[in-house]
């Protein structure tokens, strides 16, 4: 008779422990993306932002600005993440810039791939992208990388045009002076963008599981791209540029440049392993470990992947057919090259498919003059282009 009871008990633990493999999964799925929301921010946000509003006024008023949205920007961040914007008046507002211009560079950047970033009809926070941030993939590792990375550009930008009320112009981070100039100006602040997104973006991610470890590492891996291409930039001063005087700051890279090296992460990114246990004591949570862990590759004479490298532990989908879970729409149609053999190639674009060809006549201006002064006047020829898309 104890048989019985005892297999019943085996079972509940099985399914018990299903359950809990399972809720976990989907517990990690896109987790840490839903402050992706404040896209919705409108640009001017002085307005909606206004942190001193009560959160039913505020809501209220949103709603009132967004009739379109059923979601509230600012209800899809943490508790945490909404005191940051309080205590950084104009912050939140070069957070929705920053992710807007995240999304529009991520579409530049895989403009002739598969996949190529796009984002679903209503956004909303984590479904910015559609599901495709629920698979540890390589792609979801740019997305987090890129998102970080533009929010630590537009805050660091912003603190120096001066519309974040809690920061302003760069100073830290200076080597003396060279002998031919000195500092000047109004340097990008790096440093606060930089504080502030591990603050603000880093905050959405809890627990410390693998995917944990993953989003914590490609959100830094992003920083670092902005803030090791630094650059310095000098104006030359003196009777007629003479540069008898030179004064310099600091100066951010460009979005793209940010983009280019982040895109360049993803193409030599780290196939990390997920290792059988992982510590997860209360302990390991406190800030000062936060990032203070190591990730192994899957292969054993790969390098371990260093901060600036992306990370990713599962495979990402062919992408070859329309998924609308997944958020992305497939190849059929997409225009491909006939003589590249890359992944705008339409052998690889088209999945194998094939593709159909049609030649177009399109009217372009051409045999441009200029005529002084100052007109420039043109030619409206024909010309053919040729253009392949996916069947
Ligand atoms: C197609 O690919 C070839 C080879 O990579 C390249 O030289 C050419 O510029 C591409 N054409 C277009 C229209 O992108």
């Amino acid at each position: 008779m104890t048989r019985a009871p005892a297999a019943w008990a085996g079972l509940c633990l099985l399914a018990v422990a299903w359950s809990l493999t399972h809720a976990d999964a989907s517990r990690s799925s896109g987790k840490g993306s839903k402050w992706w929301g404040v896209i919705h921010l409108a640009d001017d946000t002085s307005k909606a932002e206004d942190p001193t509003l009560s959160n039913d006024l505020r809501s209220n008023r949103m709603r009132g600005a967004y009739p379109g949205y059923p979601l509230d920007p600012i209800s899809s961040l943490r508790k945490k993440q909404r005191r940051l914007a309080r205590e950084n008046q104009g912050v939140i507002g070069a957070v929705a810039r920053g992710t807007r211009a995240a999304v529009t560079e991520c579409q530049h950047q895989f403009r002739n791939r598969r996949w190529n970033c796009p984002t679903q009809e209503r956004m909303r926070g984590r479904r910015l992208f559609g599901r495709i941030v629920n698979i540890a993939c390589r792609e979801t590792a740019f997305l987090y990388a890129m998102t970080s990375a533009s929010v630590t550009h537009h805050v660091s930008r912003a603190c120096a045009e001066g519309s974040v009320r809690s920061c302003s112009c760069g100073y830290s981070g200076r080597q003396p002076s060279g002998p031919d100039w000195q500092w000047g100006g109004c340097s990008d602040n790096i440093q606060f963008g930089y504080r502030f997104s591990r603050r603000f973006v880093d905050a959405s991610e809890r627990g410390r599981d693998m995917r944990y470890m993953m989003n914590i590492h490609n959100n830094e891996a992003g920083r670092r791209a902005v803030s090791g291409q630094m650059q310095r930039q000098c104006k030359c001063h003196g009777m007629s540029g003479s540069c008898t005087v030179k004064t310099c700051w600091m100066r951010l890279p460009t979005l793209r440049e940010v983009g280019d090296n982040l895109k360049a992460e993803f193409d030599g990114a780290t196939h990390v392993r997920v290792p059988n246990t992982i510590q997860n004591s209360r302990r390991s949570r406190r800030r000062r470990r936060r990032y203070n862990f190591q990730l192994q590759p899957l292969k054993p004479h790969h390098k371990p992947p260093t901060r600036n490298d992306l990370v990713y532990y599962e495979d990402s989908p062919d992408f070859c057919t329309k998924n609308q879970r997944l958020g992305f729409g497939g190849t059929v149609g997409r225009l491909c090259n006939d003589t590249s053999s890359g992944v705008d190639g339409c052998e690889l674009m088209c999945c194998g498919r094939g593709y159909h060809t049609q030649v177009k006549e399109v009217l372009e201006h051409c045999e441009c003059t200029f005529k002084w002064c100052c007109d420039v006047k043109c030619k409206v020829c024909r010309t053919r282009k040729v253009e392949h898309r996916c069947l």
